[in-house]
Formats: C-alpha cells, sequence, structure tokens
C-alpha cells in the first residue's frame, strides 16, 4: 500500500464571523466570531482511513466542509494527490473535486426525493462526462446497485421507498458513480440501527480495500471509530490536540481530552471493535456478500 499522502491538510483556519444585526450595528457591538477549526495540519496517505474525533462543536464537520470545498478557509493549505487546492486552475480544481466526495449522515437529504434511484445514481455519471450511452448507463447503474447489495430493479423506485440504510447504500453508489477516490464521511452510520450500521461500514470497508478508497472520517461514535480508522486526530475546540495511529491514541492516549472522550465508551465495545477488524485482515480481502454479518454478529451489541 502506497504512503504517499492523498490528502494533506496544512495549517487549515477557519473562523465563522457572525452576521451584524442592525441592532448590534446602532449599539457599535462587534460580533466575536468562532474560530472553528485552528492551524490543524494532517495528512492521509491513498487507501487509508483517518478519523477526526471529538466533542460536538469541535470543528468536525468544519473540517469536512474545508476539504470537500463546501466552504471556505482563512488560511492553509489543502492539497489533493500533491496539487494544491488554491492554486490549480479552475479545469485541475474541478477535476479534482470531483474524485472527492462526501457521504453524509442523513442521505435523505443528499438524495432528490422527486428523482428515481437510477436518475439519482447516474446524475454523476452524466454530469461528469463518464458515459454518455444510454445503455451503457443503465448497464453501469445496475453494476453500482449490485456492488452496494441493492437490486437493479431498485432503480425505478424513489429515496422514500427504501429503509435509511438502504438510502446509505444509495448514497454511496452514487459516491462510486462519481468515481470518487477521497470519500469524507461526516457520521455516515449515526442515523442507522447497530446491525445496519455495521453492515454499512463493512460495506465502506470492502470498497476501500477493493477500490484504494482513501477515507476522511468523523464518527462520534469511538468503538466505529476504532473499527474503521488507520489514524485519528482529536479535535477540541478547532485544535488538534493529539494525533497518532489508532493502536496508540486507543492504547497509549497521552492529553488528558482524549482520556476522557475515551472514559465515556465502553470498554467492551471498544474490544469489539478491534476484535472484528482483527478478523477483517486476518482473513484477506473480503466480500461483502460471503462475509455479511461479520461485525454484525461480533458488535452489534456493543456499537
Ligand atoms: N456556518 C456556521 N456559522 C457560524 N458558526 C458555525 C458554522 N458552522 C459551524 N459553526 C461553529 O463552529 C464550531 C464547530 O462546528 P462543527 O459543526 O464543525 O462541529 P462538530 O465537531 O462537527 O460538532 P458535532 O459533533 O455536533 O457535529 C461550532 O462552535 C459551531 O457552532
Ligand atoms: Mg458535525
Amino acid at each position: 500500500m502506497s504512503t504517499r499522502p492523498f490528502l494533506r491538510v496544512e495549517a487549515l483556519t477557519k473562523l465563522f464571523v457572525p452576521r451584524q444585526t442592525l441592532l448590534g450595528r446602532l449599539a457599535g457591538r462587534q460580533g466575536r466570531g468562532v474560530l472553528a477549526l485552528d492551524d490543524v495540519s494532517f495528512s492521509i496517505p491513498k487507501g487509508r482511513t483517518y478519523a477526526l474525533v471529538g466533542e460536538s462543536g469541535s470543528g468536525k464537520s468544519t473540517a469536512a466542509l474545508l476539504v470537500a470545498g463546501l466552504i471556505q478557509r482563512d488560511r492553509g493549505k489543502i492539497e489533493i494527490d500533491g496539487i494544491d487546492l488554491a492554486e490549480a486552475d479552475p479545469a485541475t480544481r474541478r477535476a479534482l473535486r470531483r474524485r472527492v466526495q462526501m457521504v453524509f449522515q442523513d442521505p435523505f437529504t443528499s438524495l432528490n426525493p422527486r428523482w428515481r434511484v437510477g436518475a439519482i445514481i447516474s446524475e454523476p455519471l452524466q454530469a461528469l462526462g463518464l458515459l454518455s450511452d444510454r445503455q451503457a448507463i443503465a448497464a453501469r447503474v445496475a453494476d453500482l446497485l449490485s456492488r452496494v447489495g441493492l437490486d437493479s430493479a431498485d432503480a425505478a423506485r424513489f429515496p422514500h421507498e427504501f429503509s435509511g440504510g438502504q438510502r446509505q447504500r444509495i448514497a454511496i453508489a452514487r459516491m462510486l458513480a462519481a468515481e470518487a477516490e477521497l470519500v469524507i464521511c461526516d457520521e455516515p452510520t449515526s442515523a442507522l440501527d447497530v446491525s445496519v450500521q455495521a453492515q454499512i461500514l463493512n460495506l465502506m470497508r470492502d470498497l476501500q480495500e477493493e477500490l484504494g478508497l482513501t477515507y476522511l472520517f468523523i464518527s462520534h461514535n469511538l468503538a466505529v471509530v476504532r473499527f474503521m480508522a488507520d489514524d485519528i486526530g482529536v479535535l477540541k475546540a478547532g485544535r488538534l490536540v493529539e494525533a497518532g495511529t489508532a493502536e496508540a491514541i486507543f492504547g497509549d492516549p497521552q492529553h488528558s481530552y482524549t482520556l476522557a472522550l475515551l472514559a465515556a465508551v465502553p470498554e467492551a465495545s471498544v474490544e469489539a471493535a478491534v476484535a472484528a477488524r482483527q478478523a477483517r485482515s486476518g482473513s484477506g480481502a473480503s466480500s461483502m456478500h460471503s462475509r455479511p454479518g461479520l461485525i454484525a454478529g461480533q458488535v452489534a451489541n456493543e456499537f
């Protein structure tokens, strides 16, 4: 596995400045603003998973949105596959952006409710000019649906006709259609039942192994993070207070804040996540179909 960073973030800083109200302006008051991200640096080698953890409001989603290009940074650098986004020409930037996709907590808000699933998944194929022939598009949609564990007939249905877990599978199929290489996952399974959550996490890891995907993974559930992450950064009030391999962060945390975060997680759930992770790597390449419930069986009650 390559160790060249696919994503490199350096001294990333974001200040949210509140809009001034009329009353505030008349009173001569300045809004104070929130330094949501303060001088944060990390990198993710291609094919690996970096998790950002931290309490609510620590800046995790802000980091995700900055890397996805959905909000603008105030300072710092974002490099994707060795190219500095700020210095790239517009065509290169667009091409890089395509290689970065997001998977959100609630797929319902990211899937157009009036579109059939086939249209939702094929939209990036057409918009990005990846395929134009109708038959080829239909075949690719069917292939993607099957890859995420759905049926090709599901292309004709609407998002509301699916369960939450199935909707997240549709969002993942759409991300695959765009041929994403870096996937930013902001609480991708937090809205799901534990057993469904395990299936989606296994699917994400299968896809990572198969396609060499790089993940920036955000979850408040540290057992989930232990199962998914190679490396972890701990955010507190916008600053990275500790970073290291998952083994180091869980095994030998240094910062009192990290200790406090870990103290809030049942030990059994972390142990189960470690066991599930080891079981996966012990058995080599896996497929969702041959090993459907790996964590579901082992960890469902703990996650
Ligand atoms: N658009 C915005 N305008 C103003 N302040 C914002 C905006 N987005 C986020 N913030 C503030 O920035 C800080 C970091 O928010 P962020 O959403 O990144 O936290 P988070 O770690 O994702 O939290 P959670 O775990 O609750 O999702 C918070 O204080 C938040 O109120
Ligand atoms: Mg958030």
